[in-house]
């Protein structure tokens, strides 16, 4: 298949990149006089500011970029609206930079190269929109924003400024599933027809999404967005194509409404005793900083019950999927399952790959992840792959390597742009769309992204 690559213009490269990439990538004989009389934006470190002190822009998109890319980067600006997780924002992070609640003068007086936007899911679209507007490029995390009409204006804006907004697939860099598209690409199974696709949250990882903001539609898009996109975004680079109908079902049986009692939160909670979910926040001296001691500015509950009657999301969904290339895609998120992790098979005309990944509660204490490959009419093949050290399965620091190191190559193609950002979230809105109505929702329907055969790829360098 021809993969088309959408580059960047040199020059938008050096603008864009600031010095991330000068020194080490480009030889100044190389350069032109216009590039060469630019010399400080050759050893300039990249500006960086971020919104959205919580634990993302505490974690890995603060404290991990000072600690690993301080040669490529500087901090100039944080900001959030809780004055108070800003402040340990900074100390955690670690950096030297003043803070902010006012996105806007953050952006006046520090004019970044790059903003990072990891504030609550629905309001990213606000930052990505006026970050580019006002001259940087922008790195957000998923998912790129809730709804179509966001989607829209993110894709306009990008069009308008010529600025650039990437969104961190990070699971696209674990080790296992890159294993996983080398062999779809190297054709293993012949040509790939369907796929079966099952994630699976736990009464952990997963019941914690029913305590905070990601419990309500508006703020997160449901979990068919917030999390299902990372989902649907593995799925469309494996698959290497767009997705093209989607026909969802859902329902909301076990969280929410749904349990035996509720309180406003577990530390206020009657019912500790009798409830599987009673979670001591406190006892977590992190969440006890980052959280606990700034519920006094916005009232935000780190350990809000899983049981409220105001979660409006679903708990259960599927999805059947069809991609343009002709592949159909069975989907399903459990979110109360005892484990957490996924079961995935790809079908095709000359075998077929199966993977089983238990993230939490292993059953072994193999350092290996594993795939099995089955060729028909042949012997199976078991291909181990070790474990990743960083966050995510190993992906976390992949992806920051890959942003940050000058000159790093990406021959998976697991750079991702806004049109990537765009279909991810596309489609769990479809899915939602879709059980609103009863019927199908097509893919091209909903914003200017027209879904074609052979998936268009974005390099940002
Ligand atoms: N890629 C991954 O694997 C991964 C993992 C965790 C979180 N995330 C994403 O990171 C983002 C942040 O998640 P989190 O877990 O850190 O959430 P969080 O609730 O801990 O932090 C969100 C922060 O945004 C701030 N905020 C909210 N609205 C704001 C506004 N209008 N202006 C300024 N600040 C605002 C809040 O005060 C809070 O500090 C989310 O989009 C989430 O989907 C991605």
């Amino acid at each position: 298949m021809k993969n088309q690559l959408k580059s960047m213009s040199r020059r938008h490269f050096l603008a864009s990149t600031g010095a991330i990439a000068g020194t080490a990538l480009l030889n100044p004989s190389n350069l032109n006089a216009e590039e060469l009389s630019s010399t400080a934006a050759l050893t300039k470190k990249t500006k960086v500011a971020l919104i959205g002190t919580g634990s993302r822009g505490c974690g890995m998109w603060g404290r991990d970029l000072v600690k690993r890319y301080s040669d490529q980067l500087e901090f100039v600006g944080l900001c959030d609206i809780n004055p108070g997780r800003l402040a340990f924002g900074k100390e955690y992070i670690g950096a030297s930079c003043p803070t902010f609640t006012d996105f806007e003068k953050m952006m006046a007086d520090t004019k970044p190269d790059l903003l990072i936007v990891t504030t609550v899911d629905a309001t990213h679209h606000e930052f990505i929109i006026r970050g580019m507007e006002l001259g940087a490029n922008v790195l957000t995390e998923k998912p790129m924003t809730i709804d179509e009409q966001k989607i829209q204006a993110i894709l306009d804006a990008e069009k308008r400024t010529g600025k650039n907004c990437r969104v961190t697939f990070n699971y696209r860099y674990s080790p296992h599933r890159a294993k996983i598209w080398e062999m779809l690409r190297a054709g293993e199974i012949g040509e790939l027809t369907s796929v079966d696709f099952h994630w699976y949250l736990d009464t952990s990882h997963g019941a914690d999404y029913f305590r905070r903001w990601h419990r309500l539609v508006e703020k997160g898009g449901s979990l068919w967005v917030h999390k299902a996109s990372h989902h649907f975004d593995l799925l469309n680079w494996w698959i290497d194509s767009d997705p093209e109908t989607v026909f969802g079902l859902g329902s909301l049986e076990f969280y929410g409404k749904n349990g035996p009692f509720r309180a406003e939160n577990c530390r206020t909670c009657n019912h500790t005793k009798d409830c599987n979910f009673f979670w001591d926040v406190t006892k977590n001296d992190y969440y006890r900083k980052i959280y606990v001691e700034n519920e006094k500015y916005d009232g935000y509950l780190r350990d809000g019950c899983v049981f409220k009657n105001d979660v409006n999301i679903f708990d259960k969904m599927a999805a059947s999927i069809s991609y343009k290339n002709g592949v159909q895609v069975s989907y399903s998120l459990t979110t109360y399952s005892p484990y957490e992790g996924y079961r995935i098979a790809f079908n095709g005309t000359k075998g077929r790959i199966d993977a089983w990944i238990q993230e939490s509660k292993p059953v072994s204490d193999a350092n290996y992840d594993e795939i099995v490959l089955f060729r028909n009419f042949k012997k199976r093949e078991y291909i181990h792959i070790p474990h990743g050290t960083s966050g995510h399965g190993g992906g976390d620091a992949l992806l920051q390597d890959q942003i940050f190191i000058p000159n790093t190559p990406d021959p998976l193609k697991q750079c991702a742009g806004a049109r990537d950002g765009a279909l991810a979230c596309l489609v769990g809105i479809a899915a939602r769309k879709s059980i609103a109505s009863g019927q199908p929702v097509k893919i091209a329907d909903l914003t200017s992204v027209k879904p074609e055969a052979n998936k268009q790829y974005t390099r940002i360098v």
